[in-house]
């Protein structure tokens, strides 16, 4: 369920009005349900319940202390892409030993933090950075935990900046290759062959793909398990979520809206996967991201001003582009809705920031409600990929992100000081 809803007239997060936080925050911000969070991972932890395994919160979708905090609380483990992941998990409370370490390009000094913090697995993208690892290992007398990526080419039916399972893309190993890798990698004294991992892409909606990719790899990982003694298999993370909800039908399981029919839930995922992991008998994780906090977080700006052209019902909020980018980068749909519900006709309208680009708008020629300066609006769904990928582009401060639980909200993150977003910067000496 998401608990984003209106009570009357008015959008609450749970038992929160959200117009209550603007008043009390400012605007723009980010708005996360702890309740929802807890759902959303509860119901992939269930989901995997009759297998040994372990769901690790891809961060990189939203790395907030506090989210990730309460994911830690829940046993969640973590997958990290660079140290400084790594180090936001410490500092989250969180488990390094239940831990993966992703990414094409693991520095050395990367690959000895994770070492060092005893980490659960390398997936690995590559021969030579299994030789790195090993070299690593070696200076520091440990045997490092890896698992090769395996790139099945197989095309996951989403974005094309985010599909990864093909030979098109940078990651993983070859298919073809991977037996060979193994049987290298097996012979250097401090790898220690733990699993076999994939990721085919993200925002993926439906289940074949992953059927498709996991009907060809699992023979190959069973035969690699029996050769190499190893403990886990991955397929990744990559489940879609629903982008366009309808919010006046209360809290509610986000996927029984019509606009998910056929859709990829915990439940298909189980029931099509659980029959081809299961005699693998192997340990099962995966490392969702989106599926978890997209649809537990929006973001809520205010209408600063209206313009009417010739063609077009320009809504200006205080938000943009650096705040969301989303739908400037990959087209992406955000429901936007009035925190206080409006009857009457609806405009088509484009709905933009203050930012002198022409991408930055959060939609275009949508039917929305009239709205007039001082309006709050909330983008739905903007819990992954949201806050994380932030810039202060136009000199903008990071925006602040609350968390609500029940009627209870606080501030995960204050917004930040105009004079913070330079204060790494100087004035060179020879120009004083
Ligand atoms: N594992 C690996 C190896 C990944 O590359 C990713 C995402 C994930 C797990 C988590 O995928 P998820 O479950 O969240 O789909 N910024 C884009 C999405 C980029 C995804 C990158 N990799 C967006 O806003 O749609």
């Amino acid at each position: 369920m998401h608990d984003f809803r209106y009570v009357g007239k008015h959008l609450f997060c749970e038992g929160v009005e959200l117009a209550a936080l603007a008043e009390k925050f400012g605007t723009p911000f980010y708005v996360y349900s702890q309740n929802t969070l807890t759902d959303h991972f509860q119901k992939l932890d269930q989901a995997l319940a009759p297998l040994d395994h372990l769901v690790c919160f891809a961060m990189k979708a939203n790395s907030n202390l506090s989210v990730m905090r309460v994911l830690a609380n829940l046993g969640s483990g973590f997958d990290v892409v660079s140290s400084g992941e790594l180090q936001r998990v410490i500092a989250a409370g969180g488990d390094p030993r239940k831990c993966v370490f992703a990414g094409v390009a693991k520095t050395e000094a990367e690959i000895e933090f994770a070492l060092r913090k005893g980490i659960y697995s390398f997936n690995v993208e590559s021969e030579p950075e299994i030789v790195r690892i090993n070299r690593v290992a070696g200076r520091l007398k440990k045997r490092a935990p890896i698992a090769v990526r395996v790139n099945p080419n197989i095309a996951a039916d989403t974005h094309a900046k985010i599909t990864t399972g093909t030979y098109e893309n940078k990651f993983g190993i070859q298919f073809e290759q991977v037996e060979a890798v193994y049987a290298r990698a097996s012979k250097l004294p401090n790898i220690w062959l733990r699993g076999v991992q994939m990721h085919i892409g993200s925002q993926l909606t439906h289940v074949e793909p992953y059927e498709q990719a996991v009907t060809k790899v699992t023979p190959l990982v069973q035969k690699l398990a029996a050769k190499y003694k190893l403990e886990f298999f991955s397929p990744g993370g990559g489940l879609g979520i629903v982008y366009k909800t309808a919010l006046d039908s209360g809290p509610r399981q986000w996927w029984s809206s019509p606009s998910a029919k056929g859709i990829l839930t915990p439940a298909l995922y189980a029931e099509k996967l659980l029959p081809l992991l299961q005699p693998l008998g192997l340990r099962i994780l995966i490392e969702p991201g989106r599926f978890i906090v997209g649809n537990a977080g929006v973001l809520v700006t205010r209408v600063e001003y209206v313009k009417r052209t010739g063609q077009k019902n320009f809504v200006i909020v205080d938000a943009a582009m650096n705040d969301l980018i989303r739908p400037a980068f990959y087209d992406a749909f955000h429901e936007i809705v009035p925190l206080a519900k409006k009857g009457g006709a609806r405009i088509s309208s484009d709905v933009v920031g203050p930012i002198c680009e022409s991408g930055d708008y959060f939609c275009k020629d949508r039917p929305l409600p009239r709205v007039g300066e001082g309006d709050y609006l909330a983008l739905l769904s903007a819990g992954a990929y949201g806050f994380v990928m932030a810039s202060n582009y136009n000199t903008r401060p990071l925006i602040p992100e609350i968390l609500v639980r029940g009627t209870q909200f606080a501030a995960a993150r204050e917004r930040q000081k105009v004079a913070d977003i330079w204060s790494g910067e100087k004035v060179v000496a020879w120009l004083k």
